[in-house]
This record gives C-alpha cells, structure tokens and sequence, in this order.
C-alpha cells in the first residue's frame, strides 16, 4: 500500500488538548490524594505523547511503566487477538494504578490489558483514554476518563500513527485518502 496519498484534516487543536490534559490531570490528583505513589503505566506506543504532558500536570508522587501490545501492523483494522509484547518492570500488586491508553476502538485491547493487569491485585486501578469512539465498540470496556468522544474516524497526531507515521503531529488529525478509493479509511 502507498501511505503518502492521504491528507490529514484538524480535529482536535494542540490548545484544546493540553487544556483537557489540565482538566484530567486535576481530576486524577483528587481521585489518588493521599496516595504513597501512583504507577501510571502507558501503553506504547501511542500514548507516549499524552503521558508526558499528563504526568507533568498530576500533583502527586508518580512512577510512570510501560507496557506494550501487539499492534494493528500497517492496518486500519483492529485485530481481535491482543499478545504482550513487552511486559511492565515493576511489581503492581497493592499499588495504586492508572493505566493510559491513546484510542479505545473496539475495547479487545483494553478489555485484555485490565484483565491481565486486575489479574496482578492492584489496590486501586482507575483508566484514562485519550480518545474514545464508542460507536466502534465490541466489548465492555471500563474506563474512569475520556479526553474526547470522537466518531469512527482514523485518526493520527499527539503519538497516534498511521503505519508508524504522523505521531509528532501537536494536533489530532482525521486521515483522509487521495485518489485510491480502495484505501479510503471509510470502507468499513
Ligand atoms: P482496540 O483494541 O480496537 O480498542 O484498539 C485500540 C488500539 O488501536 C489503540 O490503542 C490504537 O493503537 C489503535 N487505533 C484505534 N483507532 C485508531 C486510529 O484511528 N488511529 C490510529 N490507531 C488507532
Ligand atoms: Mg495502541
């Protein structure tokens, strides 16, 4: 496939998201006051983008992991099995947890990853997605806070890629196809 013929339309401006980052960042330090120390565990790659300006507005003491799930590829579709790529450092059990994710879509991800997580007894585990787009969902999904409700739109920027590409962008960014309509995101 030719990844160079599509164009990416502003959807969500750098503004707007550092300005909901702030807001989730003080809901978050109310919900964990009083905690020894909150693990926010990303999940990579695309949240890297969001847990750093995240972390940096949490009025709490933090440690930040890492925790890595096979990927779409250079797909647009989700595929339903979720493998671990690369496993968290740390120990989380009797911890307190928020895991970070950039897109909920189907929800296997996630669905999978608090399973496996809950699985280690955290004390407290509380979950912030970036984006969600509820009308995609296939299974349950339990998240604590929402950046944004967006449709069933692919979308790049702010660490979210399309085959490896576009995660510098400050911005959110639909993808939009240029000439092959067999490539178009739309086509279900
Ligand atoms: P799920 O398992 O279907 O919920 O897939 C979630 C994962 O798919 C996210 O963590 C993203 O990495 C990826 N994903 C879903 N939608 C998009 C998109 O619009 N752009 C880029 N990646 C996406
Ligand atoms: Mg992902």
């Amino acid at each position: 496939m030719d990844h160079s013929n599509y164009v990416i339309d502003p959807m969500i401006s750098a503004k707007t998201i550092a300005a909901r980052v702030e807001a989730l960042a003080k809901e978050i330090t109310a919900t964990f006051r009083g905690t020894d120390k909150l693990i926010v565990i990303g999940l990579l790659r695309g949240s890297f983008v969001f847990i750093a300006d995240l972390v940096r507005e949490l009025d709490l003491p933090v440690e930040v992991d890492f925790l890595e799930t096979s990927s779409y590829g250079d797909s647009m579709e989700s595929s339903r099995e979720v493998r671990i790529l690369k496993d968290l450092r740390g120990e989380i059990e009797g911890r307190d947890i928020l895991v970070v994710e950039d897109i909920v879509d189907t929800g296997h991800t996630l669905h999978h990853v608090l399973n496996l997580l809950k699985s280690r007894g955290p004390r407290r585990m509380e979950v912030c997605a970036l984006l969600d787009k509820p009308s995609r969902r296939e299974v349950e999904v339990d998240t604590t806070w929402i950046g944004f409700e967006i449709p069933d739109k692919f979308v790049v920027g702010y660490g979210i890629d399309y085959a490896q590409r576009n995660r510098n962008l400050d911005h959110i960014g639909i993808v939009r196809f240029i000439g092959d309509q067999t490539d178009h995101p739309d086509k279900g």
